[in-house]
């Protein structure tokens, strides 16, 4: 049985491992290029991130996934042949025989067709850069110095197993930092059920920041892929941090949100280090990947510097979200009784 599971576990590791492989020429157009072409191509570049665990990853198309998941989704599943898949415009549309439904028309500014089902236009925005970095939650009360002292200890084995492999660092601690937000924003949803009380706005808050996190993730993931085995690393720690993070939001969200704030001052010192290895040409800076253009609406010639530089910023308004939401806490209030810092980025 044991050994039942660690196959599957492993099958779909490697399934997950062996994309498709595309590269970015522009947020709208993409070059296909096989698995060999690519592979020779990053082997002759040497590659940015150094260590032979981690491989460049080459951007993939912003339809083509959706479209294989849209795809999937409209097969019959009971596999009688009843639904019928239309492909049209291309094969870029698929409709079911049920009602099926369909996107209006997106497009860009210049005309071109939205190519992200994942994020629309009207999700995305301008990094505020201006933010101040420095700022720095002092701990004062006991409960602060847990915080602190928790981060502190937390980054000793990152800084051991990373060490200055900041493109690998990233990705991995991005597959983290997506949760806090989903579990807090989760705890608020079922609590605003039970008591029927409103939220303040903390729900879309908190969720807007794991979507934020998220979308940190899927653009360092066009940028470095993880082998098997740190993808199996990555399971681990969700499984123990989800479930972590889920009783210490319970116990005492005050704390939870303070750790939060705590592990983002960590993440805008990694992504500040991240920038000087740009800037020292020991990480070459490469172009960003289209993902990342549209959704920070980065000039089209952006590159990775001009990526790592707004998710940086990003990181710096989390940091305000978490330190705010655990003062408000401090205080011995709810967070619904202060208005949510909705939409800031
Ligand atoms: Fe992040
Ligand atoms: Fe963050």
């Amino acid at each position: 049985m044991n050994q039942l599971v660690t196959r599957a576990v492993l099958r779909r590791l490697e399934a997950g491992w062996s994309c498709n492989r595309y590269v970015p020429t522009s947020s709208a157009s993409v070059v296909k290029m096989s698995f060999d072409d690519s592979a020779a191509m990053w082997r002759g570049q040497g590659g940015f991130i150094g260590g032979a665990q981690w491989r460049r990853a080459v951007s993939t198309t912003a339809g083509e996934k959706d479209r294989k998941e849209s795809a999937e989704a409209g097969k019959d599943p009971k596999g009688s042949g009843v639904a019928e898949k239309k492909k049209e415009d291309g094969g870029k549309m698929v409709v079911s025989s049920y009602w099926g439904v369909s996107r209006p028309k997106t497009t860009k500014e210049d005309g071109t067709e939205w190519p992200w089902n994942c994020f629309m236009p009207w999700e995305t925005y301008r990094a505020d850069v201006s933010i101040d970095l420095d700022k720095h939650h002092v701990p004062k009360t006991f409960l602060d110095k847990v915080a602190y002292w928790t981060v502190k200890i937390l980054r000793m084995p990152t800084d051991l197993f990373f060490k200055r492999r900041y493109g690998c660092r990233a990705m991995m601690l991005e597959t983290v930092a997506a949760v806090p937000g989903m579990v807090g924003g989760m705890l608020l949803h079922l609590r605003s059920l039970r008591k029927f009380q409103q939220s303040g706005g903390w729900i879309k808050a908190l969720l807007e920041e794991a979507e934020n996190e998220r979308m940190h993730l899927m653009t360092m993931v066009e940028l470095v892929q993880p082998v098997w085995y740190e993808r199996l690393l990555v399971l681990t720690v969700q499984g123990v941090f989800f479930n972590g993070f889920f009783v210490l939001y319970l116990l005492s969200p005050k704390l939870a949100h303070r750790i939060v704030g705590y592990l983002e001052e960590e993440a805008i010192h990694s992504y500040t280090e991240y920038l000087k290895d740009i800037d020292n040409g020991q990480i070459e800076n490469v172009p960003a990947p289209a993902i990342s253009i549209d959704y920070w609406r980065l000039p089209k010639d952006a590159t990775l510097k001009d990526v790592i530089t707004v998710i940086r910023a990003d990181e710096a308004h989390h940091r305000d979200v978490n330190h705010f939401a655990s003062d408000i806490h401090s205080q011995g209030k709810e967070l619904r009784e202060a208005p949510a810092p909705l939409g800031y980025h």
